[in-house]
């Protein structure tokens, strides 16, 4: 059972359908595309950066980032990120999953979508508020982000004219060329760069999702260390010690069983951001060419109560991953309750008086657990023993190093994404877009 630190994952719940034997069949197949990532020998090797996060945001970098933060910090309380996909998931899901170790001021994500409803609701809410913009786009041209930032920069020139408005706006884009540098450049606005190496899904230990995270008070050196001890357990060499290429492997292996949809269940709700994230790492990697898993996600316990039938007695299709946090809130104990004599006012619960609710938490995961194996539904875990920057920092290398050599496995390649650009055509066809 691979170990990093404070993440452990376990493949025992999906034993019965990933055979030891079909793993070790494996393995030299793993070897080979993890090498030809760090040889730089693979589809895609163009777009290697995060491979190794401390060289992706240098020390320097990252103090430069934490000096614009503070100077946000000092004088707004709403700090609008603009972006999608890559450009925005990452921040939020770190944002969310850190909800306690966060002080600075609060983040909105804007430029998400094109619902006018949305738009309307957030630039009337903030209309009080101190408010920065921070844009965020690698190509500096994609639709939703370059819409919201008209509304946004509009919104800042009328309340601090113009000049205080630039002084209100960052840029995080290319480092030479595109629409949003050359508008930045052109406005005098703080530019951070996307660098070259690293494309949008595997960018938030960047400026991209560093940037916005500092702003909101959180450590991002304990982030990209994190990661950059994952990054040293996930190249040793052997298949069930490297916890990346052990869950890269059992995905493959049930893939190739039928098992062709995986669910990322989470028992924790500050998790549901970073299964976003991770939908939208693994699907827009693996996703091509009729081929790669379906990435579905599930948030429990809320979602036995909708999703619980299906999985336990749909099709036998799909897979699931668990993650859970052990440690999420200094211990929050069930209180103990005084039940009237009425016998049926008595729940049956009374013996929990005193328990925490993290461990009856792990509880209703082992239970939930039990019970989908014994219904035909393979279970990975992953379990981090708490939820603090170096370890949310390390899961972000683990998914990213998984997804990289799972692409590989499928003979796909995972750093692009050739079938977004069909619908982006039509759009920009309707638009009149040039
Ligand atoms: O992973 C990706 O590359 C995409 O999801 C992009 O992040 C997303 O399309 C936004 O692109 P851009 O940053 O160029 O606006």
């Amino acid at each position: 059972m691979p170990r990093w630190e404070t993440i452990v994952f376990d493949a025992a719940g999906a034993a019965d359908f990933a055979p030891a034997s079909a793993l070790d069949a494996l393995e030299a197949d793993v070897a080979r595309a993890a090498r030809s990532l760090e040889t730089r020998e693979c589809p895609g090797a163009d777009r290697l950066g995060w491979l190794d996060p401390e060289a992706a945001c240098p020390a320097a970098e990252r103090a430069a980032i934490r000096e614009e933060a503070e100077r946000a910090r000092a004088d707004c309380d709403a700090y609008v990120v603009i972006g999608i996909g890559g450009s925005y998931l990452g921040a939020r899901a770190v944002r969310e999953a850190l909800r306690g170790h966060a002080d600075g001021p609060e983040l909105f994500f804007a430029g998400t979508g094109l619902h006018a409803g949305a738009t309307a609701r957030l630039l009337r809410d903030l209309r009080d508020r101190d408010v920065r913009v921070c844009a965020i786009s690698k190509s500096g041209t994609t639709l939703e982000p370059a819409l919201a930032l008209r509304f946004w920069r509009e919104f800042l020139e009328r309340k601090y004219g113009r000049a205080g408005a630039a002084r209100r706006i960052t840029a995080v884009t290319d480092a030479h060329r595109g629409a949003l540098r050359a508008l930045a450049v052109a406005a005098g606005w703080r530019v951070f760069a996307v660098p070259d190496d690293v494309g949008g899904r595997f960018s938030v230990l960047t400026p991209v999702g560093l940037l916005p995270l500092a702003v909101a008070g959180l450590d991002i050196d304990a982030l990209v260390a994190g990661a950059t001890s994952m990054r040293q357990a996930c190249r040793e060499p052997r298949l069930r010690d490297n916890p990346a290429h052990f869950y890269a492997a059992h995905r493959h292996v049930l893939g190739a069983r039928g098992f062709r949809t995986e669910i990322l269940s989470a028992f924790c709700e500050d998790l549901r951001w970073l299964q976003e994230w991770w939908k939208q790492l693994f699907g827009e990697s693996e996703g091509q060419r009729g081929r790669g898993l379906f990435p579905a996600a599930a948030t429990m316990t809320a979602d036995l109560h909708s999703l619980g039938q299906y999985i336990q007695d749909g099709p036998r299709d799909l897979f699931e991953t668990f993650l859970c946090a052990r440690e999420t809130a200094p211990a929050l104990r069930v209180p103990a309750v005084e039940f009237p004599a009425d016998p049926e006012a008595d729940d049956g619960l009374g013996a929990l008086a005193g328990r925490s609710l993290d461990a009856i938490n792990a509880l209703a995961w082992e239970g939930v657990r039990q019970a989908h194996v014994a219904g035909g539904v393979p279970c990975l875990e992953l379990t981090l023993d708490r939820l603090d920057p170096r370890t949310v920092g390390g899961l972000i290398h683990f998914f990213e190093k998984a997804v990289a050599v799972s692409g590989l496995l499928l003979g796909v390649n995972p750093f692009e994404q050739p079938g977004v650009e069909a619908y982006k055509r039509e759009v920009s066809r309707l638009l009149g877009r040039r």
